[in-house]
């Protein structure tokens, strides 16, 4: 079973399971993970400049001989250096990826372009690399409702996606922010979506997922990707391991989740709330 898509509100789709190039390859040689991810058939590399090893990811996509076409890539800026441009900052990351476009190209985090108008402006930049063609679609990432509402005033292309830290323990805190991009069509991307595992493994929402891992035959890191799948979220994952890039891929064979049970997954979240990332996020 292949990864399935979305439809991007400016018309593109976005496979709904992303590699992600950061959290454990930060400031490290991606190339042999995103090697083996895009050999396992996940085609949506996330990737930023921020991590500072996009010339590793693209040195993946090149030795993969998948063609060009087949795959999703992401990146993010994350600031400007003085004087220079959005469309120079892109220019680098594509020289990096060894690539004439990235699919999606994201501002990784609202607080470096904070200063009266800075957004707005950014904004307008984001706009024009798209009209360039070097980018097929534009969206954010780490954005609060204050950011989101900056960008929507000015916007000839609303943002695709908002890509934000998503799992059971932060859902209810967030949901005046997605009850916004619901309104606006834009996509919730997830990072972080394994922390009630990898942080909070004594938390109220373990032992659900352990009940449903159970019944449905499957791990609890895959009743987490469900989950996140039916509530039409794209899923930024990542693993040093290949036997969890198939155990992730393993979750689209899995039955779905009864209403039942993603209800009882947003009600054991609901009793905690836990943030590991962007703490300007507390206050949306
Ligand atoms: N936009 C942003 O600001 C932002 C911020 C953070 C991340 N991201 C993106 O999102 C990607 C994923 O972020 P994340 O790493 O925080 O995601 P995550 O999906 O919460 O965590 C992935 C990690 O969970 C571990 N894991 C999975 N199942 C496990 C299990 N059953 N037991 C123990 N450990 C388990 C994996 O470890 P193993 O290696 O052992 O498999 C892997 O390293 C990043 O690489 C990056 O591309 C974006």
């Amino acid at each position: 079973m292949s990864v399935p898509e979305y439809k991007l509100l400016d018309g593109h789709t976005i496979p709904q399971l992303a590699f992600g190039s950061g959290t454990a390859f930060y400031k490290k040689d991606a190339s042999q993970a995103v090697l083996s991810a895009i050999k396992a058939n996940y085609t949506h590399i996330d990737a930023a400049q921020m991590y500072l090893n996009e010339e590793s990811v693209g040195e993946a996509i090149a030795q993969s001989g998948v063609p060009r076409e087949k795959l999703f890539v992401n990146t993010k800026i994350y600031k400007l250096e003085p004087g220079q441009t959005i469309t120079e900052s892109l220019k680098g990351s594509l020289e990096k990826l060894k690539l004439t476009y990235v699919n999606l190209f994201l501002i990784h985090s609202p607080i470096s372009f904070e200063a009266p108008g800075q957004l707005e402006e950014v904004w307008k930049e984001m706009e024009a690399v798209k009209d360039a063609g070097l980018v097929r679609s534009i969206g954010v990432s780490n954005f609060r409702i204050r950011d989101l509402e900056r960008v929507l005033r000015v916007a000839k292309y609303k943002p695709v996606v908002n890509q934000i830290e998503f799992h059971p323990y932060v859902q209810k805190q967030l949901l005046p922010l997605l009850k916004l991009q619901e309104e606006n069509s834009i996509l919730t991307e997830s990072f972080g979506g394994m922390i009630p595992i990898t942080l909070k493994a004594d938390g109220p929402v373990t032992p659900v997922l352990q009940e449903i891992a159970k019944k449905i035959g499957g791990t609890e890191g895959q009743v987490l990707l469900k989950w996140q799948e039916q509530k039409g979220i794209v899923d930024v994952t990542t693993t040093t391991k290949d036997e969890r890039l198939k155990e992730y891929l393993g979750a689209y064979f899995l039955r779905k989740l009864s209403d039942v049970d993603m209800k009882a997954i947003d009600d054991a979240g609901a009793k905690l709330h836990f943030r590991r990332y962007a703490r300007h996020m507390e206050e949306l």
